[in-house]
């Protein structure tokens, strides 16, 4: 199993960038401990600032990996071109945010992501990273459990 966690614009700063939204934990800090959880699925990771490089790397990762985590930062609340890259793709696309956008300023309910996306986790903290890696493991101590 093969996961790539795209990080978009501003996201090189979390642990620095506005903590009471984003929280105190560096993403490189937050990424081994969650490799060391799920030491069977190979998580890739990249961030970029600029949107090309997303979209490229997208392009890249989006007919061979199992799954892509994408954070897309301000640019889900913009992007036509990602929406395009996430179209043109096989690989499944989780949009995952840290904050709760819904609850924050207008414009970041609008994504322009969202319906090209196989589902959307926000507002867990960076424990909606691994609420998504979670939804691609088939079997796990916690979704492994019978519905009457
Ligand atoms: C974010 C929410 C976006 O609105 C914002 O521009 C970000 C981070 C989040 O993870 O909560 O950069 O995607």
């Amino acid at each position: 199993m093969k996961i790539q966690i795209i990080n978009g614009p501003n996201l090189n700063l979390l642990g620095k960038r506005e903590p009471d939204v984003y929280g105190n934990t560096s993403f490189d800090s937050y990424l081994l401990s969650l490799r060391k959880n799920y030491p069977n699925i190979a998580i890739e990771y990249f961030q970029s600032n600029i949107e090309g490089e997303l979209i490229d790397k997208i392009h890249e990762t989006g007919f061979t990996f199992d799954g892509i985590i994408l954070n897309a930062g301000a640019y889900t609340h913009t992007s036509i071109a990602l929406h395009d890259a996430i179209k043109a793709i096989t690989t499944p696309v989780i949009e995952v945010h840290i904050s709760n956008v819904h609850a924050r300023e207008a414009f970041r309910h609008e994504s322009k992501i969202s319906a090209v996306c196989k589902g959307i986790i926000a507002g867990f903290g960076m424990d909606s990273y691994r609420l998504a890696v979670e939804s691609f493991t088939p079997i796990s101590p916690k979704r492994d459990f019978a519905i009457a």
